[in-house]
């Protein structure tokens, strides 16, 4: 099976695709509106990223570059992305989608950094990701995960 990732497009049918998600919220919502009032462009690219199984979205994440300037979870800090709105539709899940997402946002180089949601935590971590210290000012509600390229996994027998 294909499994190509493809950078989403800002028009309405992407926008209509996006419904299906249970994440869909303000960010989807004010696309929809700067499209309508011509803000933005029908068919410019959008920090989204997805796979299409037929002319079906079936999954989607957004990655958003970040400036080192900024930066509250590298040591040094540094250039990263922030992945997030990782989202598999339920009748497609356990099939390689989002792992084939999160490879697809390794392929940049840079350290991601994402919010596991509650039920993610086991997908996450054999995805490499991992948690950082605590810091309560920072991450109030939110559970960070991080992984970085130069990091060298600790390769157990039969794994
Ligand atoms: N719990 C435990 N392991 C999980 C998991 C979960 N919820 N989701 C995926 N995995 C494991 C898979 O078994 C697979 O392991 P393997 O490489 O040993 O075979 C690996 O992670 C990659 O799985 P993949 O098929 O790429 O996952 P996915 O396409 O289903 O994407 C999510 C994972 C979490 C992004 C997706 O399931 C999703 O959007 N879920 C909806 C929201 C949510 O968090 N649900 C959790 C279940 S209630």
């Amino acid at each position: 099976m294909h499994m190509n990732v493809e950078r989403l497009k800002v028009n309405y049918k992407t926008l209509e695709e996006f419904k299906k998600f249970k994440e869909y919220g303000v960010q989807e919502l004010s696309m929809l509106e700067d499209l309508q009032e011509n803000i933005i462009e029908d068919n410019c690219d959008s920090p989204f990223y997805g796979i299409y199984y037929g002319d079906k979205l079936v999954a989607r994440m957004s990655l958003y570059e970040r400036s080192a300037k900024y930066d509250l979870y590298f040591d040094p800090p540094q250039n990263y992305l922030e992945l997030w709105k990782l989202e598999v539709l339920p009748d497609y899940q356990f099939k390689g989608y989002g792992k084939r997402l999160v490879e697809f946002a390794k392929g940049f180089g840079v350290p991601i950094k994402t919010n596991s949601r509650m039920k993610s935590k086991e997908f996450w971590e054999k995805m490499d990701f991992h948690t950082v210290p605590y810091d309560m000012e920072r991450d109030l509600g939110q559970n960070p995960l991080v992984w970085h390229p130069n990091e060298v996994k600790d390769k157990k027998p039969n794994s």
